[in-house]
């Protein structure tokens, strides 16, 4: 059946979905059906004017309505949704995208609000063809893609895959939102004093609901010292998001990482003082978000709902991380190379004939707003327009859209290193 629609921007009055709307309005041309949609007709419509597209469709429903769900996904082909926390808002539209066989992207980056709904719609959205794609954003698009496009080079230059990544948040600003903020909130109210969850978060394998936990991969949360790059690294926030779902990758691509595939994710230090100090007090922190009247200053101090980092530290805004991927080690004595038109090295080799190789992935935009919203925007482009696997599930970016995604980021001015 034809579709009024190709993609309907779900969410579009706040802080995020105005930016994707933005996006969207910049870089698509008429040829591309598309529609606003949220709960409230007047600032879809102030949006519609502030973008200077007066025939913009506007859409109208509610995210806990099934049935104005039901009726927003039948008349589009792709669904982007900005709408969270996801765990509060998310499940119907889901659910209506899993029935009806539409595809499906968003930001989310709560682990266990996405093992509910791998657990509940991945036998549907299979049997639908709906592509339903989690973690769009800077979480979890970098890591993932990243791991991918060097596992790719590894792979073309090499004939093997890294048994092992390790992701390092080199540099980054920019800001969060209030929609972000009471996300991260929710998560951790989800997992006070409810110990099954809190064992779920911690396991490195919760979006791989197949395979046992596996305990020694768990998110770094003290001081390391990365040899191949020579710098002190500390834990990063977004591990526990970022690493499930590289590992669901790996999984849905039928393991083409290995079985035994390792993944780590840090951030640079300035040196291992910071680094030990920083660790230190990153488990504090965390300690305390959980607890009560903390939780009520952070409430107070930090952006609301429908707010977020002003103009200015979006546009300064940027991001760099580097990928550091060990292959497996080959029988024949290993070389020495650089890899081909790129500053990314692929330094030494030991005597197994293991080589390291370093990617990257960066950004002149803030992450998780400006680089975010082109993240999400290029997404459900692909999957309206692309030609990708026609799979159905709840997948992930990089076994849903793969190097055809990461070629579309690059030609909107992301850099994916090394290029193959
Ligand atoms: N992965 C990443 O890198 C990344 C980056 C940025 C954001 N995010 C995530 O994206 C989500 C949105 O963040 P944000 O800061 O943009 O949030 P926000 O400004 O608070 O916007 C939330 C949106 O949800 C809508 N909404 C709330 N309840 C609704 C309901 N019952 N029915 C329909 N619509 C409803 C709001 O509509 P009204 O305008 O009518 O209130 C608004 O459009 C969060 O989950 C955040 O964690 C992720």
């Amino acid at each position: 059946m034809s579709k009024l629609f190709d993609i309907v921007l779900w969410g579009a009055t706040g802080f995020t979905g105005q930016l994707v709307a933005e996006y969207l309005a910049q870089n698509v041309g008429d040829s591309v059906r598309w529609a606003i949609a949220g709960r409230n007709q007047e600032k879809l419509e102030k949006l519609r004017e502030s973008l200077a597209i007066p025939n913009l469709p506007i859409l109208i429903g509610d995210s806990h309505d099934q049935q104005s769900m039901d009726a927003i996904v039948a008349q589009t082909r792709v669904v982007c949704s900005t709408v969270g926390p996801y765990t509060l808002y998310g499940t119907p539209l889901v659910a209506a995208c899993a029935a009806q066989g539409v595809d499906y992207c968003d930001l989310t980056g709560e682990t266990l609000w996405m093992r509910q709904i791998i657990d509940t719609y991945q036998a549907q959205a299979e049997q639908s063809g709906a592509r339903i794609v989690h973690c769009c954003g800077y979480d979890s698009i970098p890591s993932d893609l990243g791991t991918l496009v060097l596992q790719e080079h590894a792979q073309a230059v090499y004939g093997r895959s890294c048994h092992e990544v390790q992701y390092i948040s080199w540099a980054a600003s920019g800001g969060f939102s209030g929609g972000t903020i009471a996300s991260l909130l929710n998560v951790l109210e989800e997992t006070k004093g409810n110990k099954t969850k809190a064992k779920l978060m911690a396991n490195p394998y919760n979006l791989v609901p197949e395979r046992e936990p596996d305990w020694s991969q768990t998110d770094q949360d003290s001081a390391r010292y990365d040899e191949a790059t020579r710098v002190w690294t500390g834990p990063f926030m977004m591990a526990s998001i970022n690493s499930r779902i590289v590992r669901r990758s790996n999984a849905l691509l039928g393991w083409r990482y290995g079985e035994d595939f390792r993944y780590n994710e840090s951030m640079k230090m300035p040196n291992r003082a910071a680094a030990t100090a920083f660790s230190a007090s990153y488990k504090l922190g965390i300690g305390a978000m959980m607890a009560l009247p903390v939780r009520g200053l952070v409430d107070k101090a930090l952006p609301s709902p429908g707010e977020g980092p002003s103009v200015e530290i979006r546009e300064k805004g940027f991001f760099k991380s580097k990928l550091v991927g060990k292959t497996t080690p080959s029988t024949s004595s290993g070389t020495t190379s650089t890899s081909s038109g790129t500053t990314s090295t692929d330094s030494g080799t030991t005597s197994t004939g293991s080589v390291t190789l370093i990617g990257e992935v960066s950004d002149n935009l803030d992450p998780g707003y400006g680089s975010t919203a082109k993240m999400l925007g290029e997404s459900a482009l692909c999957l309206a327009f692309d030609d990708i696997p026609q799979r159905g599930g709840i997948l992930t970016p990089a076994s849903a859209m793969g190097m055809t995604l990461v070629n579309r980021l690059r030609q909107a001015g992301m850099t994916f290193k090394p290029e193959t």
